[in-house]
């Protein structure tokens, strides 16, 4: 079986191709970083514009590459939500009508499951039930998965999501958008004993997150120091070192919590080398493992799109014509 998958919920279109037999056997991603680069931030209505753009040349690209045709494909796999609405529907219309155009079926994907999912691309993948540690620019999750298609949320975050907690700090430093792997990448340079950043809601039972404040103690300090390259080092490694703490923190109480020793890493902040290395410190003391996306299916990208919809296609679930985008799909309705 070949699947389709379409990405396009946010400022990246993705496209890939899924084959049962022979697994991933095309994909292609093109970024728009440079379209937002100058407004510091993801533009809606510029997003979705070029999506538009991008899409059919690049799925007629990855046909071509995978060597395969479209009359071949058995479904398609589009993300229907959650996102921004019009990137969104760029996706899913394209998605459904060439589905309709090819009389095979066309299955909405979860964004954020097909991130869970990502892991499962790689050459060595966990046995379920496992944790999952899901940290994008949208969302942060800690989830107990049971099965594909079986999660329980233990723990959110009730204010930014992880990347843009990253992104918000990254600005105020001065970096450029998007801001997480510039700032990873600063905080290298810093000292980690100049400042030390709280680790939000650790004192206190759950699992639960909040880095809204995180994004603030960095504000505060950038205002009480002097502005030079070290003191921005410092600050970032300060920041880093907090959000790595919080999530080792919080991966070991749900360890505690579930007696699970699998743990899953995924979503754009899952590339991020600083939490990579204290996540699998934490499961290797732990004699568990850790398991990362490689770095390019870490953030968005059309791979994880067909895989997830393969497994739902497999599955045997159908879809109306009528099946709408959803900007906004809690992952515990599915
Ligand atoms: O999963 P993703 O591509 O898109 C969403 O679904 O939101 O995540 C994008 C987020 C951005 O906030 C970006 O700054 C962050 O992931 N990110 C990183 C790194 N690479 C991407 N944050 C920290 N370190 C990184 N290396
Ligand atoms: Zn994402």
């Amino acid at each position: 079986m070949q699947v389709l998958g379409i990405e396009t919920s946010c400022d990246e279109t993705g496209i890939a191709i899924y084959d049962s037999e022979k697994g991933l056997i095309a994909h292609n991603l093109y970024s728009q970083v440079k379209l937002h680069e100058e407004y510091g931030g993801v533009v809606p209505e510029l997003a979705s514009r070029d999506h538009v753009r991008r899409v059919l040349p690049l799925i007629r690209k990855t046909v071509a590459e995978a060597k395969t045709k479209l009359k071949s494909l058995d479904a398609i796999a589009y993300t229907a939500g959650p996102g921004l609405m019009g990137a969104l529907l760029v996706g899913t219309a394209t998605g459904r009508s060439l589905a309709y155009s090819l009389s095979i079926p066309a299955v909405g994907v979860h964004h954020m499951e097909a991130h869970l999912l990502a892991p499962m691309l790689e050459e060595e993948i966990p046995e379920y039930p496992f944790l999952a540690l899901l940290v994008s620019g949208g969302h942060t999750l800690i989830v107990n998965v049971n099965g594909p298609g079986k999660y329980e949320i233990l723990g959110e975050s009730v204010d930014d999501a992880a990347g843009e907690a990253f992104d918000k700090t990254a600005k105020l430093l001065g970096l450029p958008y998007p801001g997480g792997p510039v700032l990873s990448a600063l905080a290298e340079k810093g000292d980690s004993k100049r400042f030390h950043f709280p680790r939000p809601m650790t004192e206190r039972p759950g699992l639960d997150f909040s880095f809204s404040g995180l994004k603030t103690y960095a504000m505060n300090t950038v205002k009480a120091e002097s502005d030079d390259d070290q003191t921005r080092a410092d600050i970032a490694r300060a920041f880093v070192d907090a959000v790595v703490d919080t999530f080792v923190i919080k991966c070991r109480r749900a360890i505690k919590e579930t007696g699970l020793k699998r743990l899953i890493v995924a979503g754009g902040v899952s590339a991020n080398t600083q939490l990579r290395a204290g996540l699998i410190e934490l499961m290797e003391g732990v004699n568990g493992k850790a398991y990362f996306p490689r770095a390019e299916f870490c953030t968005d990208n059309g791979a994880m799109i067909a895989y997830a919809g393969y497994l739902r296609i497999k599955a045997g679930q159908t879809e109306s014509l009528n099946f709408q985008a959803k900007p906004r799909w809690p992952l515990e309705s599915l």
